[in-house]
């Protein structure tokens, strides 16, 4: 009976995984677009729309997020402030006044830093880019300003824009349809007085590792004060298939699988998009980033463990980059040297996710490939004498996310294991009891 349930359980496990856009370290993490209408124009209304990042540990990085929809009616955007559409559009049928985009699917960037003040409103003009809210909640926000014509004048006349679309700044985010909320009340700079949109709604997209890319964008190796074996990252763990590497300093590219007339193909048709494609040193696991975690010094009461993350992308400088590492001895951090961190809790009483990221101009800007394409820190525990062990890679983490992206880790038959301990078999009686657990919880809810 037991293999069935463990069948079951793993099943599930699977089909809950592969359900998208549900991140289990941070089941609330979203963005919302939110327009609140400000005032009626003799032809429709001026909004402003908020982007706030919910997400605890996942930024837009440069070169920013990309917000489209697609006009219910025959709406045209007369004028923007704080960001701009990509494309004005076939506005022919206009004399006279000639509206900024005239498309029925517009979209729509932020302004770069240091634009006129005559274009600028609170929150934008930032590139694009938006702090995680876990590590920066004041900067987790962007927001514009958008007068629409040939639209409704009343809450009653206008339509809400449909198909909202996010790129952040690629792919991976869905958002759900526009819904009418009650009005966002706004306090006054005195706080003294309230006043409030005319009329509101929200979308809320999601984040979806899978829709983003096929592979993983990071790998985990490990080692450990005790065994001197480094469990390197899995082989093409970002996978290998169509990818250009080069070698070390020679920065001459390679080809990877032999697939390289098909990888030269493929980055002409992207055309000057490929500035932005990785360009990646070449390495067995063939991703950009790599976490290190070597499990370091064994005290009586403490143990300290050391991570280091690697750049192998000759053309990213990760700013704001962030880490979050699960493991059920987090809930006991002593003392984090040279990151900074904090501890997500998704489930009120479930302690073991930490999240963490560079010192501002220290080491929060992880630097291209290359002599300084790393930053390390430590981390000293504390140990808890119920759960604390070395053995069957306990202290190795149970997941690792870089920049909101799960990373691969190494088989579970790979840990380095102490010494003394007989054959791998205990990892895996460990990996049967867990299923056995699982299952028996399973069956008791069931
Ligand atoms: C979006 O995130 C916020 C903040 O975590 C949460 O309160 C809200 O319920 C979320 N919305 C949806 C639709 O999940
Ligand atoms: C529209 O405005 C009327 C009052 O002018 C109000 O009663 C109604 O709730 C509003 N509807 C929406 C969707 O905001
Ligand atoms: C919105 O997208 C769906 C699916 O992509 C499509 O069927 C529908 O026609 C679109 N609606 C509009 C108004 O473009
Ligand atoms: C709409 O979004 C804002 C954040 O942008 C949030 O504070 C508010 O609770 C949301 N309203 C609803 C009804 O979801
Ligand atoms: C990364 O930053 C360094 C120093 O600021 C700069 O010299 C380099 O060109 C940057 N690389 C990329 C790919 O932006
Ligand atoms: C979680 O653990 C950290 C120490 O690692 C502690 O500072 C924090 O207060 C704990 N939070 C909760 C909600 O238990
Ligand atoms: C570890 O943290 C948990 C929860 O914060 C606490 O109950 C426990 O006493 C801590 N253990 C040690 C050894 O400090
Ligand atoms: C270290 O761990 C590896 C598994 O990763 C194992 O093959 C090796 O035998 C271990 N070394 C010692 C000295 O036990």
């Amino acid at each position: 009976m037991e293999p069935r349930c463990s069948v079951l359980v793993l099943t599930l496990a699977a089909a809950l995984s592969v359900a998208g856009a549900y991140d289990p370290l941070d089941p609330n993490g979203n963005i919302t677009i939110k327009w609140d209408i400000m005032s009626w124009t003799p032809d429709g209304y001026v909004a402003v729309v908020t982007i706030n990042n919910f997400q605890m540990y996942r930024q837009i990085m440069a070169p920013g997020w990309t917000v489209g929809w697609t006009w219910a009616k025959k709406e045209v955007i007369w004028s923007m402030v704080g960001a701009q559409a990509t494309e004005q559009g076939d506005c022919s049928r206009f004399k006279g006044n000639i509206p900024h985009c005239c498309k029925r699917t517009p979209a729509v960037v932020d302004l770069l830093p240091g634009v006129p003040y005559n274009q600028q409103i609170a929150n934008c003009c930032r590139g694009g880019v938006i702090s995680a809210y876990g590590q920066d909640p004041g900067a987790a926000v962007a927001a514009f300003q958008v007068s629409v014509g040939q639209a409704g004048t009343t809450n009653r006349t206008v339509k809400v824009p449909k198909n909202f679309t996010l790129l952040g700044p690629g792919p991976g985010y869905t958002c759900g349809p526009a819904k009418i909320v009650p009005s966002t009340v706004f306090l006054t700079p005195d706080r003294r007085r309230k006043t409030q949109a005319l009329m509101t709604w929200n979308v809320t997209c999601t984040y979806s590792q899978h829709l983003a890319s096929k592979y993983p964008s990071c790998c985990v190796s490990f080692s450990s004060f005790y065994n001197d074996t480094i469990v390197p990252c899995a082989k093409c763990a970002c996978g290998c298939v169509h990818k250009t590497c080069v070698q070390g300093d020679s920065k001459r590219p390679l080809a990877v699988t032999g697939k390289h007339e098909h990888a030269h193909a493929v980055a002409a048709a992207r055309g000057h998009r490929d500035k932005e494609a990785p360009l990646l040193q070449c390495t067995t696991h063939m991703c950009p980033v790599r976490v290190h975690w070597h499990v370091k010094l064994n005290y009586k009461e403490y143990w300290r463990a050391k991570i280091a993350i690697t750049n192998f992308n000759y053309r990213m400088n990760y700013t704001q980059w962030t880490l979050v590492a699960q493991h059920p001895n987090l809930d006991n951090i002593t003392e984090v040297f040279s990151f900074d961190y904090k501890p997500v809790v998704a489930y009120g009483s479930i302690n073991d996710t930490a999240m963490f990221y560079g010192l501002k101009y220290f080491n929060d800007h992880l630097m291209q490939a290359g002599p300084y394409g790393n930053v390390q820190s430590e981390v000293l525990m504390r140990k808890d004498a119920g759960t604390f062990t070395f053995r069957q890679g306990w202290a190795f983490p149970r997941k690792v996310y870089f920049n909101g992206d799960e990373c691969q880790m190494p088989p579970p038959d790979a840990y380095p294991y102490l010494p003394n301990a007989a054959l791998p078999a205990p990892a895996a009686s460990l990996g049967a009891a867990v299923v056995a657990v699982v299952a028996f919880l399973v069956l008791v809810m069931v």
